[in-house]
Order: C-alpha cells, then sequence, then structure tokens
C-alpha cells in the first residue's frame, strides 16, 4: 500500500478529516493502555498517529523504533493541551485505520539522535544510520542547495561546466598524489587530480572563455578538521581577466550564496590585506577576523626592559587581550603550554591593573616604562598581555596561534558572523630546505606581479604573485591566480624550480607547447566547496558536511577502504607487494 498522500512532516489543521497514507521510521513508541502513539518519521519530519482500534494493537506491540512502516488513516486535530509548537505538524495526529509494517529494524548499533553517545568510529562504521540524524540531513541539504546556487549564478554569466578527466597525469599542487597503476601500460600509473588546473587553463586557450566545474579532487595529505583526502572544488577559469575582475566575480558569488542559502547579507567590497601584513597583524595567512587581537611589534618596550630573556632575540610579539579575571594562573599555564607544544620557548604574560604593569615578567619594566607601553598600545585596566619572543616567524605564528586559542576559550567565535577577506601579494617562490631548492607558494602556473617580472632571474626570493586567496573566519576557502600565459616565462618557472629541460618537458611539455599558440590572458580560483559548506552549516568539522568521509587516517570504515587486492589483480596490473607488507 504505497502511493503516499503526504510526507511525515507537511499535515497541519488545514488537512483535519483528510484520509492520509504515510510512510516512514518509527521514531518513537509510547503505548498507554490500549491506545499506542507511534512518532513516524521521514527526511521532512515526524507525524504523531495513533493506534486505538482493537484490530491494531497487537500489530503495533510488535513494533520497535526504527522499523519501516506505512500507516492510512484520519487526520484529526490535537486537543489543546497536546498541541506541540515546536514541529510542524504538532496540531494536529492521524488515526490509524490501516497498519503495514515494511520492514523490522534490528536494535541500532549507534543512536541516531544523540551523535554523542557513540565514538566517532562506530558512527562513520554505520555512517547509513548516523545519516538518518537531522543535523546530518539538513546539512546535506544545505550542501546541495548550495550547489545549486552556485551553478545557477555562474551559468547566468556565461560560465558553462565541463568536466575534467579523472584519471590523469599528475598536476602539482603541493600534495601527493593518489596513483592509479594501469593495466594495459605495466608500470605505469595515472594520478586522480589534485586540482583540474592545467585542464581548466587549457579550456582558455581552446576558446571556450568562462569555464566552471564542481569537482572531486584527490590529495595525499595530512588530514586536520578541514582537510579530507578526497574533496569536492568549486573550480573556475575566465580569459581576459586581471586579479580585479576575478574579485568582483567571487564576492558577487559568495554574497549571493550566504544570501540564498543563509539569508545572511555580506558586506562588499571585501577587505583586501596583503600575505605580509596579514602574518604582522594575525600571525597567520588564514586571519580570523570576527575578533581584534591584533598582534604587535613589542621589541622596542622589552629592549629597554631587564627582562634578559627577551634580550638576543629577532623579535617580540604582544597582543593585549580584556581579562576581567579570565586570566587566572591555571589558564595562563595551559597557554603556556600550548606556546611551548608550537615551539616557543615560554608564553610571558603581565596584567594592566590601575594603569600599571602587574604580575608575570611586568617586573622587569620600570614604572616610566610601564606607563609608555599602556599609552603607546592604549591598554585598559583589567586587560593582559602575552608576549613570545624568537625569530620573527616563529614568534608570529606562535602568537597568532595563541591569539586563535584565546578567542576559542573566551567564545569570541560566532558561527552565524561571517568575515571575508582577500589575502594577495604571495611570494612566488619559497625556498625548501630540504630539498635546497625553490618550490611555489601557490602552484608553478601563477604569474608574477608585472612590475617583478624583471627580478625573476636575479631574485626570486623578491618575487610578489598574482595569486589571492579568500580566507572567512580562518578558513582558506579559495585561492587562485592570475596565470602566465607566455610559454617562455612558464619554462622559466620550472627552470628556477631546478628542474631540467628534460623533467620540464616530460611533465609538462604538453602544456607549455599548449601555450605557443594563442593564449589568452586568464586567471581563476577555487572553493572549497567543503569549507564553504562548513561555514554555511556552522560546523567546525568537514566530516559532518560530507555523506561518506574519510577518518584522519585516511580510511573508510565503513566499507574498509582502503583494502588489499587479490593476486589476480596484483598479477593483471604487474604489481607485486613486499612480502614483509602483506601480513600487515
Ligand atoms: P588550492 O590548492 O588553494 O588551489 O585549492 C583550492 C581550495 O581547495 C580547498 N582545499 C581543500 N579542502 C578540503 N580538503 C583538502 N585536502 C583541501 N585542499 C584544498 C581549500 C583551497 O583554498 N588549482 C588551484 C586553484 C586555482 O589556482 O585556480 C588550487 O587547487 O579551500
Amino acid at each position: 500500500m504505497f502511493s503516499r498522500t503526504n510526507n511525515c512532516g507537511e499535515l497541519n489543521k488545514t488537512h483535519i478529516g483528510s484520509s492520509v497514507l504515510l510512510c516512514g521510521w518509527v521514531n518513537s513508541l509510547r503505548t498507554h493502555g490500549k491506545i499506542i502513539f507511534i512518532d513516524i518519521r521521514d527526511r521532512y519530519g515526524k507525524t504523531q498517529v495513533i493506534l486505538d482500534k482493537d484490530n491494531l494493537i497487537d500489530k503495533g506491540n510488535s513494533l520497535s523504533n526504527e522499523d519501516v512502516i506505512s500507516i492510512s488513516g484520519k487526520v484529526s486535530a490535537r486537543t489543546k493541551e497536546f498541541v506541540n509548537k515546536e514541529i510542524a505538524t504538532g496540531e494536529i495526529e492521524v488515526i490509524v485505520d490501516k497498519l503495514e509494517i515494511l520492514s523490522v529494524s534490528d536494535p541500532l548499533p549507534v543512536p541516531i539522535h544523540d551523535r554523542d553517545a557513540s565514538t566517532e568510529e562506530q558512527r562513520l562504521k554505520y555512517r547509513y544510520l548516523e545519516l538518518r540524524n537531522k543535523t546530518l540531513q539538513d546539512n546535506l541539504i544545505k550542501r546541495h542547495h548550495a550547489a545549486q546556487v552556485v551553478r545557477n549564478f555562474l551559468s547566468k554569466k556565461d560560465f558553462i561546466e565541463i568536466e575534467t578527466p579523472v584519471l590523469m597525469k599528475s598536476t602539482p599542487e603541493g600534495a601527493r598524489d593518489y596513483l592509479v597503476p594501469s593495466r594495459v601500460h605495466h608500470g605505469k600509473f595515472y594520478a586522480l587530480p589534485q586540482s583540474p588546473q592545467m585542464y581548466k587553463q587549457l579550456f582558455m586557450i581552446s576558446g571556450l572563455d568562462k569555464y566552471f566545474q564542481i569537482v572531486k579532487c584527490f590529495r595525499d595529505e595530512d588530514l586536520r578538521s578541514d582537510r579530507q583526502p578526497e574533496f569536492t572544488q568549486i573550480d573556475l577559469e575566465m580569459s581576459f581577466v586581471d586579479e580585479p575582475d576575478i574579485r568582483n566575480l567571487v564576492e558577487n558569488l559568495i554574497t549571493t550564496v550566504f544570501k540564498e542559502v543563509n539569508d545572511v547579507k555580506i558586506k562588499k567590497p571585501f577587505p583586501i590585506i596583503t600575505h605580509n601584513e596579514s602574518i604582522q597583524r594575525y600571525g597567520t595567512d588564514k586571519p580570523d577576523l570576527r575578533y581584534d587581537m591584533e598582534l604587535n611589534d613589542f621589541k622596542d618596550f622589552s629592549d629597554k626592559s631587564d627582562f634578559k630573556s627577551f634580550k638576543d632575540l629577532e623579535y617580540i610579539s604582544m597582543i593585549s587581550v580584556k581579562d576581567e579575571g579570565f586570566f587566572s594562573r591555571k589558564i595562563i599555564d595551559e597557554l603556556d603550554d600550548y606556546a611551548k607544544s608550537l615551539g616557543a620557548k615560554g608564553l610571558a604574560w603581565m596584567k594592566c591593573k590601575n594603569n600599571t604593569l602587574d604580575g608575570g615578567i611586568a617586573r622587569f619594566f620600570d614604572s616610566n616604562l610601564q606607563s609608555d607601553i599602556i599609552s603607546n598600545y592604549k591598554l585598559k585596566n583589567n586587560s593582559i598581555c602575552f608576549m613570545v619572543g624568537d625569530n620573527s616567524k616563529l614568534a608570529l605564528k606562535v602568537l597568532g596561534s595563541v591569539r586563535t586559542k584565546i578567542a576559542e576559550m573566551l567564545n569570541l567565535c560566532d558561527n552565524t558572523i561571517f568575515k571575508p577577506v582577500w589575502i594577495v601579494d604571495f611570494p612566488l617562490f619559497e625556498w625548501d630546505e630540504e630539498k635546497k631548492r625553490f618550490e611555489s607558494v601557490n602552484h608553478p602556473f601563477t604569474a608574477p606581479k608585472d612590475s617583478d617580472i624583471e627580478k625573476l632571474s636575479s631574485h626570486p626570493e623578491d618575487v610578489i604573485s598574482k595569486g589571492y586567496d579568500i580566507v572567512i573566519n580562518g578558513y582558506e576557502v579559495a585561492g587562485g591566480s592570475i596565470r602566465i600565459h607566455d610559454n617562455e616565462m612558464q619554462k622559466q618557472i620550472f627552470e628556477i624550480m631546478n628542474m631540467k629541460e628534460k623533467e620540464i618537458n616530460e611533465k609538462f611539455g604538453f602544456f607549455i607547447d599548449a601555450l605557443k599558440f594563442g593564449t589568452p590572458p586568464h586567471g581563476g580560483i577555487a572553493f572549497g566547496f567543503d569549507r564553504l559548506v562548513m561555514l554555511l552549516c556552522g560546523v567546525n568539522n568537514i566530516r559532518d558536511i560530507i555523506a561518506f568521509p574519510k577518518t584522519t587516517s585516511a580510511s573508510a570504515l565503513m566499507e574498509e577502504a582502503p583494502n588489499t587486492i587479490s593476486e589476480t589483480q596484483l598479477n593483471d596490473l604487474n604489481i607485486s607487494i613486499n612480502d614483509n607488507e602483506k601480513d600487515i
């Protein structure tokens, strides 16, 4: 008896008197003498149904939670005292005439409505059950909605969605590749795309003008709460553009998504700060601008003090925070341990009270110096300063992380507020001390600033790129660049990265060739779609917005991937597994 007349979330007062047929899961059961109350649930909601007829009671008593049933009956008004304003169907109930049990459920290994009651391992093993949870279903629905808004927005602006190969040659994005052995070409491997970077640039050479794709990418890298080995990008590329054109399009895209999906208005234009400024002010190139607490250069003052530990250090970085009694010795010690775990020698501190500095290292600053510090940094009474001294890179990085930690402790991270910022002017290269060569900060297809082209051969370390990132609430949500569209310059970049002609040709010959045949100036960007959805859903764990995520060790616990493969498959691929590894 299918033919649902309604879903479980839509019946209300207007349906009173109608005959309906609902299907769903038994969400809860309550028996009161000869009456059984059932909440029947589907994706859309819950409806209370009542079994009060003698011929239904036995069947009703045999039910348990998560059985799948179908009921037909009449919609009736609930008596006033039983109206439930919390749910859409709370004013009605259905008096059942007919009950069919479609499927009986074993007791569940993980509770659905209380995710905290089981470990993440258990939940991921039974992910299909966890996905019955309303919050997770709502997250997936929001994800779908966001993808639709993106597709509509870009399609209206003349972008076309084109699929790119999944079995491909490696594109360098800085992570390890996932590799697929070829059965036909023994000893050869495809790489899964870390991104469709080269393909999208080739589309520009093909004259397709505006491309986008919501696309799976694969990176074998250390996983974190905002990183998965397979993740989704909103990838796009445009011809005849410069940075402001990309910024304009992307800001319109982001504000449209937040408005249509979350009904939140984000102000345009987004602020722009340089990479260097971001490091100086926030100790990171992924600053969270929902709160202030900017980092200050404290060296001038620490040099004038008697605090010897800071004397010979290159950089002293300082933040001040309102205290109001929160920063007890225990909390300060916790922060000190945290700073040490990040490589600092310690976290110095002092409090500002009654217009003087007190506690921690305050005794090393004489009263004149204390007054100067208080007035220079406009320190308020009942505030506390934290300082890290080291080389500038470490001092800034550690205090930047301490800033984030303090914001978490003080609950300054309101997930309903969104603060986007463009980070620009990245260096084109960074020196890799291990490999003793320059690596691209972004990827090797990123163009240098026009004014820095001359420095490419003489001072590559000083060249600034035409790369840009968007950071929202401390997450790097998107990154892209204006590209090199000149084959000689592209070759030069690979050479600066110490690649020999042979290697360049083997890896990128087809691409450098393509640049010779009339390449329009072009640029683009890729969003981490998962991260965008995390922000929209207000969650801090990427696994909460992906249907079947991997664990931090890149395992799929439900289907148990990766797994071993048969000897026949290995033989087909001409691959042998080292004997020592076989039993692991
Ligand atoms: P990039 O490497 O910066 O650029 O990647 C773009 C965005 O993808 C997201 N991202 C990830 N999300 C989840 N898990 C991961 N492992 C992961 N890695 C990256 C981030 C990031 O900002 N081809 C270039 C783009 C371009 O130049 O147009 C690229 O892939 O949000």
